[in-house]
């Protein structure tokens, strides 16, 4: 858990609400958090997702790994500290989005149980939706892939600590949605998760 440094900091309540931006938009704000190895295939189901949604008028916005390290954690690693680092500052990014009233698609590997757990907490206190999607992938089939030729340097000892090879990935015991990206279409992973958003009322069709 972060520390607070700032001492005489005071929250400040606006007049308009959550609900009033999700009365406007038709549908409820969520947090949807993809974890899974690197080139299972997260991005790939979030933007299949975003599409369909957008189609649909429901407004969602991808928080990528890759994206994310380019800008607001440009000073992040990949040490464990880092990636819990890199993990806070995005769940606490989401439930800003969740806060606004959009759907916030987020994929970053997050290997660490705890440090989703603690993201999960952050936004059940605010009584907002936090929905964990496993995107299960073996190591073999990821690696076969490899779309951008990380696991080849790995391999070759290029880079350390990858996610799979010599850093650890920690799976979910009980996500609310659990894919299997090396078995499943695109379409059926889009429409299992669909599914989960109007079961828990955050989409009405
Ligand atoms: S996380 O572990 O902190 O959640 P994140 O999802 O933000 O990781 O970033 C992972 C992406 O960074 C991978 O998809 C890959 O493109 C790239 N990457 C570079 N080095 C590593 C590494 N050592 N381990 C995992 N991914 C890495």
């Amino acid at each position: 858990m972060a520390e607070q440094k700032a001492t005489n900091v005071h929250w400040h309540e606006g007049d308009i609400t959550r609900e009033h931006r999700e009365k406007l938009l038709g549908h409820k704000g969520a947090t949807l958090w993809f974890t899974g190895l690197s080139g299972s295939g997260k991005s790939t189901v979030a933007v299949e997702l975003e599409g369909t949604l957008h189609e649909m008028g429901i407004v969602s916005y991808r928080l990528d790994g890759d994206n994310v390290r380019m800008g607001i954690n440009k000073n992040l690693g990949f040490s464990a500290e880092d990636r819990t680092e890199n993990i806070r500052r995005i769940g606490e990014v989401a439930k800003l989005f969740v806060d606004s009233g959009v759907i916030a698609l987020s994929s970053f590997i997050s290997p660490y149980k705890a440090d989703r757990d603690q993201v999960r907490a952050l936004h059940e206190a605010a009584g907002m939706d936090f929905i964990e999607i496993f995107v299960d992938c073996s190591l073999e089939a990821a690696e076969s892939r490899d779309p951008k030729g990380l696991y080849k340097k790995a391999r070759a000892g290029e880079i350390k600590n990858f996610t799979g090879i010599d850093d650890p990935y920690e799976a979910p015991f009980k996500p609310e949605v659990h894919l299997h990206s090396d078995q499943q279409t695109l379409e059926d992973e889009v429409a299992a998760i669909l599914s989960v958003l109007r079961e828990r009322g955050i989409i009405a069709q």
